[in-house]
């Protein structure tokens, strides 16, 4: 994929890392189907690359809704070099205290749910496209109120090698971003006796050597590295202010 001539699907495109992925690809004359379920942020979005931006509003925890939406984007805009998975979703609870709807909204989200879109993907893309996937540094060293969020990106994990090699005959490379906490709205999600948000925010920035949390440019750069890069695959990138030395 050579800058400019991108063309990628992005979920969750309307905030946080999504948001400034497709920003980055739009930044660089790429073409992007944005993805996500509230179509405002989508919107505003695409009025900002007037012709080079399509929002597709899609629930991605439903299997109907989700179903073609690869096939969608490739029509959308022509062709289709790339698909970043970036939708997803944490619920805190305490083991012994998980939900039934959490758990399955979770692995629905962000573990089914790439599973389907790159499974499509694989079969779309053109030659020479990639897939990137974003788990987390959870999945090498998960924290107690998010197991079933853990095991979904160590799932996402494994995944990206098992695409990666089913993509390469057809040079469709799959690598997967590792954040540390990155400052946006998922961060602020309840948490277990923690009702105070700037105390869970200090807690978690002094868990990073570098100092500071993650911005979602800091991530982006990341991303437009790996779905660029000829020669990786099924690499597996720790993008994280030190977290987890
Ligand atoms: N922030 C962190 O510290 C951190 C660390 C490691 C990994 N990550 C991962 O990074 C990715 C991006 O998260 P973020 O931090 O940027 O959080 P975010 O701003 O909350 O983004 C999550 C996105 O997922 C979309 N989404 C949620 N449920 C959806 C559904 N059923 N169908 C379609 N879209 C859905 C949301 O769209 P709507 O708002 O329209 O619902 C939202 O745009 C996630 O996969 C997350 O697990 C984040």
């Amino acid at each position: 994929m050579e800058p400019g001539t991108r063309r990628v699907l992005v979920t969750g495109a309307g905030s946080g890392i999504g948001a400034a992925i497709a920003r980055a690809l739009l930044a660089q004359g790429g073409q992007v189907a944005l993805v996500g379920r509230r179509s405002e942020p989508l919107d505003e979005l695409a009025r900002t690359a007037p012709g080079r931006a399509v929002p597709l509003v899609c629930d991605l925890g439903d299997p109907a809704s989700r179903a073609g939406l690869v096939a969608r984007a490739r029509d959308a805009l022509g062709g289709l070099d790339g698909l970043v998975h970036a939708a997803g979703v944490i619920v805190h609870e305490e083991p012994g205290k998980i939900s039934e709807s959490a758990l399955r909204e979770q692995l629905e989200l962000n573990l089914v749910a790439p599973l389907r879109l790159g499974e499509e993907a694989l079969a779309l893309l053109d030659e020479g496209g990639a897939i990137l996937f974003i788990s987390s540094t959870l999945a090498i060293k998960p924290i107690r109120t998010a197991a079933v969020y853990a095991a979904a990106k160590a799932g996402l994990v494994s995944l990206t090698h098992t695409f990666a090699a089913a993509g390469a005959a057809r040079r469709v490379r799959v690598n997967a971003l590792l954040p540390g906490v990155v400052d946006t709205q998922m961060i602020r999600a309840p948490r277990p006796g923690q009702a105070d948000v700037a105390a869970i925010l200090d807690e978690l920035t002094r868990l990073h050597p570098l100092g500071r949390l993650g911005t979602p440019e800091d991530l982006a750069g990341a991303a437009l590295h790996l779905l660029a890069a000829p020669w990786t695959t099924g690499t597996t990138l720790v993008v994280d202010g030190g977290l987890l030395l």
